[in-house]
């Protein structure tokens, strides 16, 4: 049974694969943690090197998925040097410590920055933030492994409880209309959200597989923020005065205008088709429809 290790698992996307993989029984899995909680299994700075050492005299992964990172762009930008150690020094010690592993990194669609969009691996990379900055920064400290994937992940979305802080794509729009607040949201902003659920079937595909490289995620249909946040207010059946178009520009933190990526590379590779956004979006209302955090479905 190969023995997996996962960073960030306090986090939303960390938490959701600690436990798809964990109730697939095929692998032991364990996770870290800046301080304890659900899923911890290590609690550890990834910032500091001997404590990741000292997580490595414990436990001998064959596979690393490494998702800690300052994920939040407009937090970067408010405290750069805090992202930078978060980002990059945290996965220069994690390699450092774990060379031989097996190394699955978590980087972002957001690296590229083209006109005319649909990306594929490769296309150029340029940073338009801090936060870009630093995860172009971290994949270079990846990219010289034996054994390495780079996934370029779009949007990710999915549920977590309200209660948890941590805030995806879906949980946003959740709590703003949970509040009674009005969400505005780019109309001109293109992108490829994918599910949680897609994406740790693609981790557990890859694995099994033996795949590596760098590949993208991402849905196969461009849609705007806008008009995918629309879709799931009329899926979940919310008031939809809670949503409201708006032009990219006018929010403060500078993001790729078209940020939509070609993911034809993985599901090839895996011989597996990501499902349609609509489909996404109807596993993910009959996996929460009845839940008490979802406000007038
Ligand atoms: N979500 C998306 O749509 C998306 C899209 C593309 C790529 N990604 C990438 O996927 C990864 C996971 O994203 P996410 O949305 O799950 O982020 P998230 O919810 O913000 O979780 C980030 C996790 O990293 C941990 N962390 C931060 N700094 C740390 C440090 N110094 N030492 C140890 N742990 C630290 C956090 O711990 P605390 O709870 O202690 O803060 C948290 O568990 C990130 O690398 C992100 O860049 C995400």
């Amino acid at each position: 049974m190969k023995k997996i290790l996962i960073t960030g698992v306090t986090g939303f996307a960390g938490f959701k694969i600690y436990h798809a993989l964990k109730n697939s029984g095929n692998y032991e899995v364990k996770g870290t943690g800046r301080s304890s909680g659900e899923s911890v299994d290590f609690v550890a700075d990834l910032t500091d090197l001997e404590s990741v050492k000292n997580m490595g005299q414990h436990f001998s992964p064959d596979v690393v998925i490494h998702l800690a990172a300052m994920a939040k762009t407009d937090i970067c930008e408010r405290n750069k040097d805090d992202c930078y150690a978060a980002n990059v020094i945290s996965t220069k010690n994690l390699v450092e410590m774990f060379p031989d592993c097996k190394f699955i990194y978590f980087s972002t669609y957001a690296v590229y920055n083209t006109k005319k969009g649909n990306c594929d691996e490769s296309c150029k990379i340029t940073a338009t933030n801090h936060y870009i900055q630093t995860k172009i920064e971290a994949e270079s400290y990846v990219n010289p492994l034996n054994d390495y994937i780079i996934f370029r992940p779009s949007v990710i979305f999915g549920y977590m409880p309200l209660k948890i802080k941590t805030k995806n794509y879906f949980m946003q729009l959740i709590e703003m209309v949970h509040d009674k607040k009005v969400m505005r949201s780019p109309a001109d902003q293109f992108f490829n959200p994918v599910s949680i659920d897609v994406v740790a079937e693609i981790i557990g595909l890859s694995i099994e597989g033996d795949v590596s490289g760098v590949f993208n995620i991402g849905s196969n249909e461009d849609i705007s923020k806008y008009d995918f946040n629309l879709m799931i207010m009329e899926r979940f059946g919310f008031n939809l005065k809670y949503l409201e178009p708006a032009v990219a520009d006018s929010f403060a933190v500078k993001r790729p205008g078209n940020g939509t990526v070609s993911s034809m590379k993985i599901q090839f590779t895996l011989s597996y088709r990501v499902p349609g956004i609509s489909e996404m979006i109807d596993s993910l209302y009959d996996e929460i429809k009845e839940n008490p955090d979802i406000p007038g479905v």
